[in-house]
């Protein structure tokens, strides 16, 4: 099968996204991610656009093994001496030079000021300069897509004359349909002079939805560089995703003939690592990487998968290293899922106990929605032995603000326990929220370390005000760490402080149901949780 190289450009095009900048540690974590990946080329950043810019493409290089590292260059001697000088401890063969220049009449007319014979000297002249100081060049002609034919083969002939090795044909504002894009590479291939020694490559935004189905139309019309960014960031609307191109490469090799060297595996993992440096998860619903892209809630669907995965997944969750069952527990799944999960936390549900366990199941998704595998165990564990594993609820929170000036705030928190009435202490710490959660855990006994808490807040309609005049439109959602594991808690409330607070008591309910099973299980013999028989 033929390969496609993958040059990423998560570090370049994607940080030039608001919301998306990196610092030099965050790009270095990500070159990581990439090299673990496998990617041909890492384009590490721009190196003219600012000196950390230049600072993060000379630390990736210098670190990391394995992709070519590349840096983006106007076309001017300026900006090239900038990516070469980013990169001057790189070996000539593991680095790339990547000049680019607008080559379509609004680019030319209205950003460039340049003439036709203007812009081919510019080419002539930056990829020449360029090959001074890296055998491998690339040339883009920004805007290729509404880019003049007769002159897009012009100026790509003239990269490829002065020593470009790779020539880019970028849909800069994602404006191409695939059967263009398909016909535009088919032409450049028999058109361009030096064509068939050089690689095409695609690169193409997200403006209409179609960056991937451009992408693949582009290697079935000839390109052999497929340019993307994990998650797809980009400009404006993104870039084509990484994962969906790699895999859809892979899934679907019967149609398309063609390969990548990226090691799927590590998507998730490369993933994950730029959602934590951007601080910016993908969309849910986002193809391959998205929370529900291999989740199934629906009876129907869970049923299937349950039988067989295939039914409703064409591709396995291990391929790009996620590790699920893919059964989500919520409002809309059935009772084979609910046995099936219960059975292996240990818990053998049949008859009148599958039909009590399965409705408590559903008032507590129809309250907060999915739930997880310590939310089920302590329901199965509660209608085990007839008690609440949530016995604990709040009752009322104050802070009292430092007076003296290294004095830290005070929480004074009253709980209510199902057995033991009110319990209240009073414990500080140099935040309020800290001092809240401190004093929860003492009364609880459990000692949970708060590890992400993400709040909504939801503006009142006006003109529908809630019948008691005081509607709860904060969401908090919490997730802690209790004894190495991670538990999720969430709560709604009027007021942001004790809508925390109720969301950590949430999560430590889950944390202390857990500790309560497993400290049940007899040592020498226990799996994970023990296996019982039939909860009535
Ligand atoms: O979209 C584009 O045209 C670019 C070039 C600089 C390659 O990002
Ligand atoms: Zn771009």
């Amino acid at each position: 099968m033929t390969p496609i190289r993958i040059f990423d450009t998560t570090m370049r095009d994607g940080e030039q996204a608001p919301g998306f900048s990196m610092t030099v540690d965050g790009k270095l974590r990500m070159a990581r991610a990439l090299a673990k990946l496998n990617v041909d080329v890492i384009e590490a950043g721009f190196a003219a656009a600012s000196p950390g810019d230049a600072a993060a493409i000379t630390a990736v290089a210098r670190t990391i093994d394995g992709p070519v590292i590349c840096s983006l260059a106007r076309a001017s001697r300026g900006d090239v001496e900038a990516a070469a000088g980013a990169l001057r401890d790189t070996p000539r063969g593991r680095k790339r030079i990547h000049v680019f220049l607008g080559t379509s009449p609004i680019h030319r007319d209205y950003k460039l000021r340049m003439s036709r014979a203007e812009v081919l000297e510019g080419i002539r002249a930056a990829v020449s300069h360029a090959r001074g100081f890296a055998d491998d060049v690339e040339f883009s002609a920004e805007d290729a897509i509404r880019t003049e034919r007769d002159f897009l083969v012009e100026c790509l002939s003239v990269a490829a004359s002065e020593g470009a090795t790779t020539l880019n044909v970028p849909d800069t504002v994602g404006y191409a349909t695939p059967e263009e894009i398909y016909d535009l590479f088919r032409h450049l291939a028999t058109h361009v002079q030096g064509g068939p020694e050089v690689i095409f490559s695609a690169h193409c935004h997200d403006d209409l939805g179609l960056a991937v189905a451009n992408s693949l139309a582009a290697v079935r019309g000839g390109a052999r560089q497929v340019e993307c960014t994990v998650n797809g960031i980009g400009e404006r609307a993104g870039n084509a995703p990484l994962e969906d191109v790699v895999m859809a490469i892979r899934t679907r090799a019967d149609a398309l003939g063609v390969r990548t060297g990226v090691v799927t595996t590590e998507i998730m993992a490369a993933s994950r690592t730029l959602a934590q440096i951007t601080n910016t998860p993908p969309p849910r619903n986002k193809a391959i990487v998205g929370a529900n892209a291999f989740a199934h809630e629906a009876g129907i669907h869970q049923h299937g998968v349950l039988q067989n995965r295939e039914t409703y997944e064409i591709m396995k969750p291990e391929d790009i290293g996620l590790s699920t069952d893919g059964i989500v527990l919520g409002k809309h799944s059935g009772r084979h899922a609910l046995a099936a999960r219960a059975l292996s936390l240990g818990y053998a549900l049949e008859g009148a106990s599958l039909d009590r366990a399965f409705r408590v199941f559903k008032e507590a998704a129809d309250e907060v929605g999915t739930i997880d595998t310590a939310r089920l165990l302590a329901i199965l564990s509660g209608l085990e032995n007839g008690r609440s594993q949530r016995p604990w609820s709040l009752n009322k929170v104050d802070i009292r603000a430092p007076v003296a000036p290294n004095a830290q705030p005070v929480a004074r928190v009253e709980l209510e326990h199902g057995e033991r009435g009110r319990v209240t202490d009073l414990a500080s710490a140099p935040g309020a929220l800290d001092a809240a959660f401190l004093a929860v855990s003492r009364i609880m006994g459990v000692p949970a370390r708060v590890r992400h808490i993400e709040m909504q807040y939801t503006a009142a309609d006006p003109d529908e005000p809630a019948a008691d005049g005081q509607g709860a439109n904060v969401l908090v959602e919490v997730e802690v760490e209790c004894d190495g594991e991670v538990f999720a808690g969430r709560a709604r409330a009027r007021d942001i402080l004790p809508c925390c607070v109720a969301a950590y008591i949430d999560a430590s309910s889950n944390a202390e149901a857990v500790r309560q099973v497993r400290r049940a299980a007899v040592p020498a013999t226990s799996p994970a949780v023990p296996v019982r028989a039939a909860a009535a």
